[in-house]
């Protein structure tokens, strides 16, 4: 089969099934065109959790089509991919976190969403790029946080709230291996850019960031700036949401490493229209939990998705 073909059973599938494809900014365009719903990691999991079809098929990585399926697990959760996961989720083991936790009984744990449900298991809450800061702030000023897995993230958190979080030693491996000193060169060639940065960046490419925050934040900073050009610290897959709000903008990747010109998160970009139509078609690979880790897990997420309703961070 062709592309278009590819396209049109996937369509036909899912209408037959009564599935839906919820996709992460980072996927390939033409999943992202076929996806019901884009999103950043917080609105997915709400929409996961919200939705009633059949079948959810998840276009992104392990950890997002798990936290499906613990928010929602009477669905079939299918992942195009199984081998799609993440170096944050893979940084943080269940036995060495629990030792790590056991080792410090008067911290609260809050984990980034990207890691296991293993690791939410062992977590007080969880966290998205989209809410963690103001999830932090909400806690008593005094509560002792354990913070893990993603130390990029947990560092830029201590820094705008002057807090002194515990941090795992984790890191995403493609916004970690971007340069401040490549952002800065960028810079001199444009210099009327604004540098817009996910906080999964290393602190350094941080503090010459204009403007840091989750995918979702990023694309409503483009919308409403006056600026016409960016230099793009995260995931090459965004620039096509970027583009397509914005034609009249124009966006420069910071490389993720020396050896190229992209930012490509190798993982994301396992899930292909192929994958995505066998998946569908067979409904395999599918998300299997136990019940018991369902429940252990489900109840930081719960805890999240609620305190960021109330502090009016989603509806
Ligand atoms: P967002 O929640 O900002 O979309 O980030 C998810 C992710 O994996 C970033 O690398
Ligand atoms: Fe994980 Fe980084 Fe890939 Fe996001 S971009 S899925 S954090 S490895």
């Amino acid at each position: 089969m062709n592309n278009e073909q590819l396209k049109q059973e996937i369509v036909r599938l899912k209408k037959e099934k009564n599935a839906i494809i919820l996709g992460h900014y980072y996927q390939r365009d033409e999943i992202q065109d076929l996806s019901d719903y884009i999103g950043d990691s917080l609105a997915l999991a709400q929409k996961a959790q919200e939705c009633n079809n059949d079948i959810i098929v998840f276009c992104g990585v392990h950890f997002m089509a798990e936290t499906a399926k613990i928010l929602n697990p009477s669905r079939k959760v299918l992942l195009p991919d199984m081998e799609a996961s993440c170096s944050l989720a893979e940084s943080c083991g269940g036995d060495e976190f629990a030792r790590f936790k056991a080792e410090h009984p008067d911290h609260m744990v809050i984990s980034y969403i990207n890691c296991s449900a293993e690791i939410k298991a062992l977590s007080d809450l969880i966290c998205t790029s989209g809410n963690a800061e103001k999830l932090v702030r909400a806690l008593p000023e005094d509560q002792k946080i354990i913070f893990a897995p993603d130390k990029n993230l947990g560092g830029y958190i201590n820094s705008v709230t002057s807090r002194n979080m515990l941090l795992w030693n984790g890191v995403c491996m493609v916004h970690d291996a971007m340069h401040a000193e490549n952002v800065l060169k960028l810079k001199v060639e444009h210099p009327d850019a604004a540098v817009i940065a996910h906080p999964e960046c290393n602190g350094a490419l941080l503090k010459v960031a204009d403007f840091v925050g989750s995918t979702k934040a990023m694309l409503n900073y483009i919308a409403q700036s006056d600026n016409k050009k960016f230099i793009v610290a995260t995931e090459t897959g965004i620039l096509y949401e970027m583009r397509k709000n914005n034609p009249d903008k124009e966006f420069i990747v910071v490389p993720s490493g020396d050896s190229c010109n992209c930012a490509d998160c190798s993982y994301m970009k396992l899930n292909t229209l192929e994958k995505l139509y066998a998946c569908l078609r067979d409904e395999t690979p599918e998300i299997i939990m136990s019940d018991e880790m369902i429940e252990r897990a489900k109840k930081p997420i719960v805890r999240m998705l609620e305190m960021s309703k109330q502090l009016g961070i989603i509806k």
